[in-house]
């Protein structure tokens, strides 16, 4: 049984039809994945990490960092939409990757999303919970303190989830009605941000658009960033190195592009609609991202921006406590829907992970009447629940963005090997310039993954190291592959 071994494309896709308990419908159009992905991907990003960016690492230049992250994003996204258009199946960059880097590397990427997505939700969940606390603060309630954010349990993550999860597990048409006019309104509340900012912009706050770099005081010990400690740099706040620093924390505000991947088996005509619905959300969201900072760092000094909730506090110190408090509703129904979105992909990734084998198989089982894994959103919404109830704020961010940016890059050097080893297979997407775009790809995603701090790299290295004990002590034995190669070998049946 070797490690290195890949599931054909074909087997792959033939999985998605042959056996109906373990299938999904196809139902989504071109239009739903758009707005899948736009729900997924604004969310605690744009209405939280901003203003801490902009104040802590890059001023006014964290337009800049803005655009850095969207062409990272971008090639991803670009290797992203080729391989969803030739391998159009559940589980994302997870069964991309079993069908070129093999079982070992698929395994790693699958429990890369898997960290990715799940805390992603519960990141999304604590900050929902800040937010809703903050706006029924506006009519005088409280929580008690007890159960209020940053408390040992946080409830209303832990109901928000809940609620979520149920949602979820109906149906995904049901909850993407649900999303969809979510989206809708956290489009509008973005557009309002921009529209009645512009006229607050003050010339003056954009200079200096580079802030001089000073010393990082607070990035000392398992805080520094690798790439600094390598290189034996003193941690930098802002200035060039500032606004690359500000990039790798800003990223968080894309993720969530490659979700729209996991839904492949559940487009109607995956081929076409999988690479417009990746490409067309970021690139929205980029233009709305680049605007909102343009906006909000004309509007503020940077050094005064508030950097938990730049957004509704621009406004505030504008004067306009009643756009603030719109902001702040929107930034509720927003940020549901990315807890949703994410709870959906990492439920994807796992079911194609347990269709494989490489998990328990009764986890993928699809409910008759829903066509959902009802079992497997259960067992996420679960620890979904536990997670951003019990863990402190403010933890996970970085581990969520090297979870995906570690799958970014391996995801970008599967499209040369891919082309290489299947030039046969039908693309009805392909990325420009392969391999250079690709390997730049993944040159850039290292590069902002070694800009994260040596704690959230250890951390990692745990993950990691948990991966690899399930894989050797599990999958690697249960693996369905492993069993087709072993029905057809005759040394197996005599053992
Ligand atoms: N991009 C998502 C957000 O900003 C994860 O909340």
């Amino acid at each position: 049984m070797s490690v290195m071994r890949t599931k054909s494309i074909e087997q792959s896709i033939g999985d998605t039809t042959e056996d109906h308990e373990f299938q999904l419908k196809r139902r989504l159009t071109a239009l739903d994945l758009t707005l899948f992905g736009i729900g997924v991907i604004i969310g605690a990003g744009i209405f939280t990490t901003t203003g801490r960016a902009a104040q802590e690492l890059a001023g006014p230049a964290v337009v800049i960092s803005f655009i850095v992250g969207a062409v990272c994003c971008g090639l991803a996204a670009l290797c992203y939409a080729e391989l969803a258009s030739t391998v159009p199946v559940s589980g994302s960059a997870y069964t991309f990757s079993y069908a070129t880097l093999g079982e070992l590397i698929a395994w790693i990427i699958g429990w890369d999303l898997f960290l990715e997505l799940m805390l992603g939700a519960s990141v999304v969940a604590q900050g929902w919970s800040q937010y809703f606390t903050e706006l029924i603060s506006h009519a005088d309630w409280t929580l008690p303190a007890s159960v209020a954010p940053g408390s040992s349990f946080d409830l209303m993550a832990f109901l928000l989830v809940a609620v979520l999860t149920a949602l979820i597990a109906f149906g995904i048409k049901e909850s993407l009605r649900v999303n969809m006019a979510l989206v809708f309104l956290k489009l509008f509340i973005v557009l309002f941000v921009i529209i009645a900012g512009i006229g607050f912009i003050d010339k003056d706050n954009y200079s200096p658009f580079i802030p001089e770099s000073t010393e990082a005081a607070a990035k000392t010990g398992i805080h520094r960033p690798v790439f600094d400690t390598i290189l034996g740099l003193d941690p930098a706040a802002f200035g060039v190195m500032g606004i690359f620093t500000a990039a790798s924390l800003v990223f968080f505000a894309y993720i969530g592009f490659d979700v729209v991947a996991t839904t492949a088996e559940e487009a109607k005509n995956p081929q076409r609609d999988l690479p417009i619905g990746i490409i067309a959300s970021l690139i929205i969201c980029t233009v709305l991202y680049v605007a909102v900072s343009l906006v909000i760092t004309g509007m503020v000094k940077y050094s005064d921006i508030d950097p938990k909730a730049a957004l509704a506090s621009a406004f505030t110190d504008a004067g306009k406590g009643g756009y603030a408090t719109i902001i702040s509703a929107g930034a509720v129904a927003g940020l549901c829907t990315v807890v949703m979105t994410l709870m959906i992909g990492a439920t994807r990734v796992l079911f194609a992970m347990a269709r494989d084998n490489l998990l328990p198989k009764g986890l993928a089982h699809t409910h008759d009447k829903t066509g959902t894994p009802v079992r497997l959103t259960l067992v996420i919404g679960t620890i979904v629940a536990l997670v951003s109830s019990l863990t402190p704020i403010g933890k996970l961010e970085e581990m969520v963005n090297i979870g995906t940016l570690s799958a970014f890059a391996l995801v970008s050097l599967a499209i040369p090997i891919l082309r290489k080893r299947r030039p046969d297979l039908q693309r009805s997407f392909k990325v420009p310039f392969s391999p250079v775009l690709p390997i730049v790809s993944a040159v850039i995603c290292t590069y902002l993954m070694l800009n994260l701090s040596i704690e959230t790299w250890l951390r990692f290295l745990v993950w990691m190291a948990l991966g690899f004990v399930i894989y050797f002590a599990y999958s690697r034995h249960h693996a369905k592959l492993g069993r087709i190669d072993s029905d057809t070998d005759p040394d197996y049946l005599k053992a």
